[in-house]
């Protein structure tokens, strides 16, 4: 058996939708991008959603936003996907990388207090956070949020994997100034590429829609540019298959539930292997990925060699942010600065996994997985 990493779950709904786009005169700026936009708005309760090309794009759409300036530091966590701190490098700001919290791996708020002082004390002090919501888990919200209040931050949160989670019944990307989603093939709804920005702020909003679309005034006048903008507009099949995806997100979201549900029962069972363990405040974890982390007396790298000859992909997830080529490059960083994110991403595993994914294929996974580690303890 074969077995993909991720499939997206697409169904006839997607499909009549991109081809009623595709009948139309519209494929770009018509009116799917707003039924999009207005159903995104409804789902998270937020009076404002703006479409955008990727989340990479909405991201540093928040930069532009709070208007960062170079030299600027920015506090975010290095787990994560490099876009969450290249949106800052873009505006010329500083990512300030603090460890994490072990079990959510999201950023751990001793930490980020111990940085905010160690930034004061320095005559630098902080402008914002990036909070990024990891695996579809949110940070521990309240008390990162009141050192926002204390050391008066912009909170900008990166929900790109996180769409349908809820911290203590509140939902994803909706604590910071804005919140941002992206809708990559991976994801647990998608666009192809595309991304959502979130903000109840009107001036913001305004803000957003004229820069996604080369800085043109709030009219959107024909060729008359207010501001420096991006093409940063999600086209109109894209938010075809947005429109039909959130139609559907509830049952996605299920089904990935389940997916995790099967993968914990049988991974009780396999020394040598932990599998993801939400925390407490987590109401609602939006799976995204299913990482578990290996013992620390395994080789990750002959582990996934060994799936990989029996058909099961399987990926290191992830490297640390300052610890990619280019950030050690740039600006000098070495292992050693991040003890808590480096253990635990020498140990981590994404296995397959995605909505439609059966018990049978989980059952053939989780068989070759207890194979393997039996084989190289
Ligand atoms: C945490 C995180 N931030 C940012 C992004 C960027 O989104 P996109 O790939 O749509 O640009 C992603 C998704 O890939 C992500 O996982």
């Amino acid at each position: 058996m074969q077995i993909p990493l991720s499939s997206p779950d697409i169904g006839p709904r997607e499909i009549e939708l991109v081809n009623q786009v595709l009948r139309t005169r519209y494929l770009s700026i018509g009116p799917m991008i707003e039924r999009f936009e207005k159903l995104f708005a409804r789902f998270v309760g937020r009076k404002h959603a703006i479409a955008v090309s990727s989340g990479t794009a909405g991201l540093h759409l928040c930069m532009r936003a709070i208007g960062l300036q170079p030299g600027d530091r920015v506090l975010t966590s290095s787990f994560s996907f490099i876009a969450s701190a290249n949106c800052i490098l873009y505006e010329g700001g500083i990512p300030i990388f603090v460890d994490i919290d072990p079990q959510t791996l999201n950023m751990d708020v001793a930490a980020t207090r111990e940085k905010l002082l160690e930034l004061q004390r320095a005559g630098t002090p902080a402008r914002a956070l990036l909070v990024v919501q990891i695996f579809g888990q949110l940070c521990d919200m309240d008390p990162l949020l009141k050192l926002a209040a204390e050391f008066e931050l912009e909170v900008i949160e990166d929900a790109c994997e996180a769409i349908g989670a809820e911290y203590k019944g509140q939902q994803a990307g909706t604590f910071g100034h804005a919140g941002v989603f992206a809708f990559y093939p991976n994801k647990q709804m998608t666009t192809g590429e595309g991304g959502m920005i979130i903000t109840d702020d009107d001036t913001w909003n305004e803000l957003f829609r004229s820069l996604r679309n080369q800085g043109r005034d709030k009219a959107g006048t024909w060729l008359n540019h207010v501001d420096l903008g991006y093409n940063y507009r999600m086209d109109e099949l894209s938010a075809a298959l947005g429109v039909a995806q959130m139609e559907r997100l509830p049952e996605l979201l299920e089904k990935r539930a389940q997916v995790a549900r099967w993968y914990a029962t049988r991974l009780q069972e396999i020394e040598g292997v932990e599998a993801p363990q939400p925390a407490p405040y987590t109401t609602r974890m939006s799976w995204f990925v299913y990482v578990v982390r290996l013992a620390p007396e395994y080789d990750r790298e002959q582990i996934i060699k060994a799936l990989a000859a029996k058909g099961v992909p399987a990926r290191p997830y992830f490297k640390p942010i300052h610890l990619q080529p280019y950030y050690v490059q740039r600006f000098g960083y070495r292992p050693g600065m991040l003890p808590i994110t480096e253990a635990i991403s020498q140990r981590t595993l994404a296995l397959p996994f995605f909505g439609k994914m059966t018990k049978d294929q989980i059952d053939y996974v989780c068989d070759a997985l207890a194979e393997v580690l039996h084989q190289y303890a």
